[in-house]
């Protein structure tokens, strides 16, 4: 690949270069953006889960001081097409899951709108309704593809009659969960001269826009979407969800008003996506010395019967343990229940777990220590298509983290260390994550005044992109980073892909380093004022030579109270191969919040979604438990020197994802080392250990 990049910004652990302006609050999120004589939003949403609106009364409503309209499916302006069916909002009384919009009230003031929402009547005529996942669902179908488009299924050789000496054969199963980023979703939206304005927290202005364009019935050109700050989305803000369209409905009525509309956090519970819930079927069966000879991962998940979301559960599985004898399925429940959609590492996060505690359970079985096994097993090329990987350093992760860890001298015996009420233990974990690349994005550099205008439509949702994208465009240009400006989340600006599937900085940067590499082509270093050059994303010949994948080990020690079941979780490490590592301050804080996502998904989080009514009762952050600061203990981070030279021209890989990656089996599999239980149902909770 390009040698154009000589690396001196990157691998710099700069600081943020927007910290200070977050710090003292002039960096605008969505909600912030100051618009003139604003009106207010508030939904009404649904309170059956399934049925139809057979009256709907705004009287009350529409007479309280200060309300401006009611909308509802009887008055709302008609949207262009049906086709997206999650977005299709107020169009039709009919109710596909309980929290579904059924209507908004625009008024003066947030208070008064949402008093308003509150006065609205509906009478529905009520359908039974289906919201609990059951694997043995006769309903149950095999979707075409599963996020964002690996087949369904894999079979290699015989998986059903393959006889190998040690067989595991355990059910794993995952909660629904929610995406809590701290800045709610929310929107300011303008329609004003046939033109759609909207500050979004979203992972993408320019998916925004190309997803509510057909919806409206716009031109993409008669859309803006701006989101210069986004305080965290965890791929819940990878697309457009139907508040999206609502706003953008509101604004059409109010006149050239701006409408604000920001979502509680109980709102977010029903409307803009979660984690499916998870019921995993792993059968491992190895020869006595631990060689895999059969590997099958069925998964039963849900989805909506509003719209497919298909979570790829079983694709990590495929990649990360060869064997003669493979399958791996997934089927899916379409049940009355909101849209399931992106929760950091969808597909890798819960499969994961399922397959790296059952690695856990087959080393024991076998009697081989844990990393013994997964380092003999192995593979010499990519098992999921045949590839030579650009770098798999798996077992280095393992061993070098063995090493910091502690690991060697390890009694391997449940039950085997106690200090006082608490029972002692420690586990570890394989973590593989696709190094994902998106075509699409273009980038401009422009001279002025002594300075790089860097211009794309990227987004920084907390990750620190600005300043990693600074640093990559500093050293493609050879400059030093304070001669870069860096402008981004804008539509106004070239087009970007999605902040999604770790493939950020990765597509960015690449299309970054095009861009600068064009304009030093035509200008050289010394550019006059005004000079301009575009680029976008190179083809990559290497993606399809080479399978492209991070890796990481994680170690996990717990204590667990032998009378009360309460599980601490004093230290957690892990070791990563991701590339080039551009900004290790930055990347650190990717690894570290991922590794907290993974304690928290071991031992915490569960949407409770009552069977009765069809929502989610623990929606809020009182009952919903996201690991805080005193859950966390000691977390350390580390990563391999490398450079992937079929990666990208940064040599670096994606990191916002990995560390979710198989903490939450590094945990379980600590919590069966210390108490002899294994616990195969997330979260880990004291119940299941008493
Ligand atoms: Mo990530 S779940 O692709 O934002």
């Amino acid at each position: 690949m390009t040698d154009l990049l000589r690396p001196r910004a990157i691998g710099a652990p700069l600081e943020r270069l927007d910290g200070p302006d977050k710090i003292n609050g002039t960096a605008r999120y969505a909600f912030e953006h100051p618009v003139p004589d604003p009106l207010y939003v508030h939904p009404v949403q649904a309170t059956i889960a399934r049925g139809r609106i057979e009256d709907i009364d705004v009287h009350a409503a529409e007479d309280l001081d200060g309300v401006a309209t009611v909308l509802t499916h009887e008055n709302a302006p008609r949207l262009a097409t049906g086709s997206d069916a999650e977005l299709w909002v107020l169009q039709s009384p009919e109710i596909a899951f309980r929290g579904q919009l059924i209507g908004a009230v625009l008024a003066e003031t947030p208070e008064i709108a949402r008093q308003a929402a509150d006065l609205v009547r509906v009478d529905y005529r009520r359908e039974p309704h289906h919201v609990v996942l059951r694997g043995d669902d006769d309903a149950l179908y095999a979707p075409e593809v599963v996020n964002p488009s690996f087949a369904a299924d894999t079979r290699d050789g015989d998986p059903d009659g393959a006889e190998p000496a040690v067989v595991v054969d355990a059910t794993y199963t995952t909660p629904m969960e929610h995406n809590n980023p701290m800045e709610p979703h929310a929107t300011i939206a303008t329609w004003r001269g046939g033109v759609l304005t909207m500050y979004d927290s979203t992972q993408g202005v320019h998916q925004m826009r190309s997803r509510l364009a057909p919806v409206l019935g716009l031109d993409p050109e008669r859309i803006r979407v701006l989101a210069p700050h986004v305080g965290g989305g965890f791929g819940s803000k990878g697309t457009a969800h139907a508040h999206n369209a609502l706003a953008a409905l509101a604004a059409r009525v109010a006149g050239g008003r701006p409408v604000k509309l920001a979502l509680t956090r109980q709102q977010m519970f029903a409307l803009v996506g979660y984690r499916t819930p998870t019921i995993q079927h792993v059968r491992l069966g190895a020869d006595r010395d631990g060689k895999l000879e059969l590997v099958t991962h069925d998964v039963v998940e849900q989805t909506s019967t509003v719209q497919e979301f298909a979570e790829q559960t079983a694709v990590g599985t495929r990649t990360v343990y060869a064997a003669p004898n493979r399958r791996t399925t997934h089927r899916l429940a379409a049940l009355d229940v909101p849209v399931p959609f992106w929760m950091r590492a969808p597909g890798e996060a819960p499969g994961m777990f399922a397959t790296e505690s059952a690695v856990d359970e087959l080393a024991e079985a076998c009697g081989i220590d844990p990393i013994d096994l997964r380092c003999r097993n192995e593979p010499a090329v990519d098992p999921a298509t045949g590839l030579p990987y650009s770098a798999r350093h798996l077992a280095e992760c393992l061993r070098e983290g063995a090493e910091r860890f502690g690991w060697a001298g390890r009694d391997p015996a449940p039950r085997s260390a106690r200090d006082g009420d608490w029972l002692v233990g420690t586990g570890v974990a394989s973590a593989t994550y696709p190094g994902y690349k998106m075509p699409g994005s273009t980038a401009t550099v422009r001279y002025r005044d002594g300075r790089y205008e860097v211009r794309i439509g990227a987004a920084d949702i907390g990750t620190g992109t600005r300043t990693a994208l600074t640093q990559i465009a500093a050293d493609a240009l050879d400059r030093p980073v304070s001669d870069v400006d860096l402008e981004l989340g804008d539509t106004a600006l070239p087009t970007a892909t999605v902040e999604g599937g770790s493939s950020g900085l990765t597509s960015w940067g690449t299309t970054v380093v095009e861009a600068a590499r064009r304009f030093r082509e035509k200008f050289g270093h010394d550019p006059a004022d005004g000079d301009e050059a575009d680029g976008a994303m190179p083809e990559e010949p290497d993606e399809q030579r080479y399978a492209i994948h991070s890796f990481g080990a994680h170690f996990a020690e717990v204590r667990v109270n032998a009378d009360t079941g309460e599980v601490r979780v004093p230290r957690l490490l892990g070791v990563f191969s991701v590339g080039r590592v551009v900004n290790p301050r930055l990347v650190r804080s990717q690894l570290l919040g991922g590794i907290t996502m993974g304690m928290s998904m071991a031992l915490f989080e569960h949407s409770v979604l009552d069977p009765q009514f069809g929502h989610v009762i623990n929606h809020d952050l009182a009952q919903y438990h996201v690991a805080a600061h005193a859950d966390v203990a000691d977390i350390e981070v580390s990563w391999l020197d490398e450079h992937d030279p079929h990666s990208n021209p940064m040599g670096s890989r994606g990191v916002g994802e990995i560390g979710i990656v198989g903490s939450p089996a590094a945990i379980a599999n600590a919590v069966h080392h210390a108490t002899g239980i294994r616990v195969r149902d997330l979260p880990i909770t004291p119940d299941k250990l008493l």
